[in-house]
């Protein structure tokens, strides 16, 4: 089974999302760790009481991010994972650390990236107009947001949505595509043609995430 190590910061739903799969047996991955660089993570509570192993390694006690990369590097290694999962992990990472990982480092991105990187990802399609939202999960490069992209879902921008209503329907998604995403790794079926990740099976699930308004 493959080894998972989780990294957050605060609430950690999509981290639940993945425990939840994996105890509905639709995940077979071991969650060996969840990480946070805060203390106060909200998810590092839900982690141990799913008996999984929590660390938290405070950024502010380093004097610097190659410092803090180094450290953080050191705790995910000494689990010795296959895939180092970012479920809402809010720091940006270092070339070096991401190297480190490349073809192993996931992140969940609340918006269709390339469009809207960075943050208030919600309030920004908001002021754009778009007509149609949604969430990302890619492998993570050194440019932030960024990188192959494995699964992405759409959804509708309603008229009268605010930003708390838009992000829920874009959260429900998030919580269907990373447990897919972590799925399609843990059974081998990802692999990496240059820019673009390939998936292996006769027929390409991914169009199953597409909102049936774009079918
Ligand atoms: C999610 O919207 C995720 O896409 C983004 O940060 C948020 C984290 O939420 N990177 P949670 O901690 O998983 O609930």
């Amino acid at each position: 089974m493959k080894k998972i190590v989780i990294l957050i910061s605060g609430r950690g739903s999509n981290m639940e999302a993945l425990i939840a799969a994996r105890d509905a047996g639709n995940l077979p991955v071991n969650l060996a760790a969840v990480i946070s660089n805060r203390p106060d993570a909200k998810g590092l509570e839900t982690a141990a009481k799913a008996g999984i192993a929590t660390h938290y390694i405070d950024h502010k006690a380093f004097a610097g991010r190659e410092a803090f990369d180094a450290a953080l590097a050191e705790c995910i290694d000494g689990f010795v994972p296959d895939l180092v999962v970012l479920a809402g992990f809010m720091r940006i990472l270092s070339e070096g650390f991401v190297r480190h990982y490349e073809g192993r480092l996931m992140n969940i991105h609340p918006s269709l990236l390339p469009s809207f990187p960075g943050l208030h990802t919600h309030q920004r399609a908001l002021e754009e107009g778009v007509r149609i939202h949604g969430c990302t999960v890619h492998f993570v490069t050194p440019t932030l947001d960024h990188g192959p992209v494995i699964i992405q879902a759409a959804v509708p921008v309603l008229d009268g949505d605010d930003e708390g209503a838009l992000s829920a329907r874009v959260l429900r998604q998030e919580h269907l595509i990373y447990p897919q995403a972590v799925r399609w790794f843990a059974e081998g079926r990802l692999t990496l043609d240059g820019a673009r990740v390939r998936l292996s099976a006769e027929l390409d699930d991914r169009a199953a995430f597409i909102s049936p308004l774009l079918r």
